[in-house]
């Protein structure tokens, strides 16, 4: 099945929807405090795209209305629970997040985490970002990027880079994420690099910031 550009496949959904299900509280262990600091004060409506089982639902306040844009339907069921437990109001669309079909100038806050490595292209959908960021909105992200050239890390991530793919739906760990956002035309960006000690090595490479439409 296909919605829009994103090809949901039944098996490896699912097995993504349980991966980071199971793996979540270890990821969210790894990266709280990069995630307090850009989550912090969001407002009482957010956007999130590729919001997958809902990692970030713990950032948000109780009575929080999440509009998650999600197009991978075997997320759907953990998120909506997980959105239950939180007290956060979800609405969940089954859209792209380079097409989320919202009104330009309508969000106050966008957010996401470990999306940009998997959309397919990213300029397209920081473009979307900014186009439904009201001005001086902002959008807040944490996400894995290409280490260094010419370091272990990077070589990893270039030996691994197929079955990467394969196995997390189009991940690509190659990306430098940093400079597709700060050339992406918001007013002002700050990001901060960072190093997880994770078994994922090739994820380990990673950054956060806020960028201001
Ligand atoms: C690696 S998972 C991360 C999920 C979650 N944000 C987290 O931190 O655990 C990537 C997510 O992006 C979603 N995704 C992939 N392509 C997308 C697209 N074009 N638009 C919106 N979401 C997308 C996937 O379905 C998946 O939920």
């Amino acid at each position: 099945m296909t919605v829009s550009t994103f090809e949901v496949h039944r098996g490896r959904g699912a097995f993504n929807a349980a991966f980071f299900g199971v793996l979540g509280p270890y990821i969210d262990r790894s990266v709280r405090r990069h995630k307090q600091r850009v989550y912090a004060d969001l407002p009482s409506t957010v956007v999130e795209i590729g919001a997958g089982v809902g990692a970030n639902l713990r950032y948000l306040a109780p009575g929080t209305t999440l509009i998650a844009i999600e197009p991978n339907r075997p997320m759907h069921g953990r998120l909506a629970a997980a959105a239950g437990r939180r007290g956060v109001r979800l609405d969940l669309r089954e859209r792209v997040a380079e097409r989320t079909g919202l009104p330009g100038g309508s969000a106050d806050a966008v957010i996401s985490s470990l999306v940009l490595c998997t959309v397919a292209d990213p300029g397209e959908v920081l473009a979307e970002v900014r186009r439904i960021l009201r001005p001086g909105g902002t959008f807040r992200f944490v996400e894995h990027v290409a280490a260094p050239d010419g370091t272990l890390t990077r070589g990893l991530q270039r030996a691994l880079r197929r079955p990467w793919a394969w196995t997390f739906e189009g991940c690509s760990c190659e990306r430098d994420l940093a400079a597709q956002v700060r050339g992406a035309g918001f007013s002002r960006v700050d990001v901060r690099a960072y190093r997880l000690h994770s078994p994922f090595v090739p994820f380990n490479t990673q950054i956060a910031g806020i960028a201001y439409a």
